[in-house]
């Protein structure tokens, strides 16, 4: 299995380009099912979780082509409405597939996902969802399955905030009859992004960015041309390199109003960062200073980015306290950082951080996607080598990761 050798120690000074979103492309992918003929899309970033999603289009009848960064996505075979488990296991995301099916077909099974690394993660809220439209929800053998004639415009709100849950209840209510107000709605970008070119598609949603989305159903939507936005996270990824290594790194063709949060941070912790249209350049400091972090849903911090920020903070000067509210267990990268040096303690949802001089380079495991970005960013300013076992879970998620850092002036290469 590969792995990934770094040599700590320097300084990323260059210019990078974000690749597309992998969030924003995961639903905008299975929204193609919502209508019938040929979609394509732009800016898809290659990733292990894109060719699952195609793959699982693919096994419902969908013709896939790809070139590069498009894909174009022919739903007039769509002929399957069951997402089996050997997919669902490999991506959680796959579950984005009983919306669109549901409100397309009429009916969809899709394999429970299980508990993964980051916690329960449930899909109560969006099975509630879709029983609020009508739907009819039946679980047995490990499979949900739902099936209505047409939904039913309705109104529901989510008893938390749910990213993924919002999603997927939205693209069930754009072909439902009648209106949908859904309330306590997700705000992330990839929301708006998903919204967008929903209506682009003939859908008619309003409201999506903001807590409450109201949805007009319609009887039909035709297919699109659309590009994906921007990674926030790989965004967010790349200026904590920036700043952790004392570089300077200017960040293009990424939108710099979603990482608002991020960026604060950065400057409370002593980075210069200069923002513009679609670029944000950063100068890393000598060291660090300490600050504290609580994750949030967004416009808050991300926790997509606490792990990447407790590597930061494992070197910085002072003590930082990082607080996870979004999701349980999800300080697995902490024992791995210890293992290179860093000083962290937790009680509950609390990470306390004492920032050390340096980190000592190690073999670690990756066990999920941020955590592995986490330990890439602790490798680069670490004594000597690190080798990162596990690999896999970074090429769910970070597009060219080694091309990209080495451009920068990183010693980083993959190993097999
Ligand atoms: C999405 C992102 C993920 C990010 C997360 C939070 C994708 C593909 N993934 O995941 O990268 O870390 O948002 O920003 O976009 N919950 C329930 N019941 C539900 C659904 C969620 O209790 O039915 C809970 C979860 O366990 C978690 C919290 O709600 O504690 C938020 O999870 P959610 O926003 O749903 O995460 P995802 O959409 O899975």
């Amino acid at each position: 299995m590969d792995k990934i050798l770094i040599r700590g120690g320097n300084p990323l000074t260059g210019s990078v380009r974000i690749s597309g979103s992998k969030n924003a492309a995961l639903p905008i992918l299975f929204s193609s099912l919502l209508a019938s003929g040929s979609s394509r899309y732009r800016r898809v970033p290659r990733l292990r979780d894109i060719d699952s999603t195609l793959g699982l289009l693919e096994t419902l009848g969908v013709g896939v082509a790809r070139n590069g960064p498009e894909v174009t996505l022919d739903t007039s075979g769509l002929e399957r409405w069951e997402a089996p488990y050997d997919l669902v296991r490999k991506m959680r995301a796959s579950v984005l597939v009983l919306g669109p099916l549901l409100a397309r077909l009429g009916r969809a099974r899709v394999s429970l996902p299980g508990g993964c690394a980051i916690g329960a993660r449930p899909i109560d809220l969006h099975l509630k969802g879709m029983e609020a439209l009508g739907a009819e929800i039946k679980l047995d053998h490990g499979y949900v399955t739902a099936s209505a004639g047409r939904l039913r415009g309705a109104e529901f709100t989510f008893d938390r905030v749910t990213v993924t849950g919002t999603e997927n209840v939205l693209m069930a209510a754009v072909l439902a009859e009648g209106r949908s107000v859904l309330r306590n709605a997700a705000r992330e970008p990839e929301v708006t992004a998903l919204a967008e070119v929903l209506n682009r598609m003939g859908a008619r949603i309003r409201g999506a960015g903001t807590a409450e989305i109201v949805v007009e159903g319609v009887a039909g939507l035709h297919p699109v041309e659309a590009e994906i936005i921007p990674d926030r996270i790989e965004t967010g990824t790349f200026l904590a390199a920036a700043a952790v290594t004392g570089g300077k790194v200017e960040i293009r063709d990424c939108e710099p109003r979603h990482v608002g949060a991020v960026i604060d941070k950065l400057r409370r912790a002593g980075a210069e960062i200069a923002v513009g249209e679609r670029t944000i350049s950063v100068c890393g400091p000598p060291r660090l200073k300490s600050v504290d972090v609580q994750t949030q849903p967004y416009p808050g911090f991300p926790t997509d980015m606490q792990a990447q920020f407790m590597a930061l903070m494992s070197v910085a000067d002072g003590v930082s306290v990082i607080a996870e509210t979004i999701f349980e267990n999800r300080f697995i990268h902490v024992s791995e950082l210890s293992r290179m040096g860093a000083d962290i303690v937790i009680s509950g949802d609390t990470a306390t951080v004492r920032g050390v001089r340096r980190l000592s380079g190690a073999p670690v495991m990756a066990s999920d996607l941020r955590a592995s970005a986490c330990l890439v960013l602790a490798g680069l300013v670490a004594e000597n080598t690190t080798l990162i076992h596990r690999v896999y879970h970074l090429d769910r998620g970070y597009e060219a990761l080694e091309e990209k850092f080495s451009a920068l002036g990183a010693e980083i290469r993959r190993v097999s």
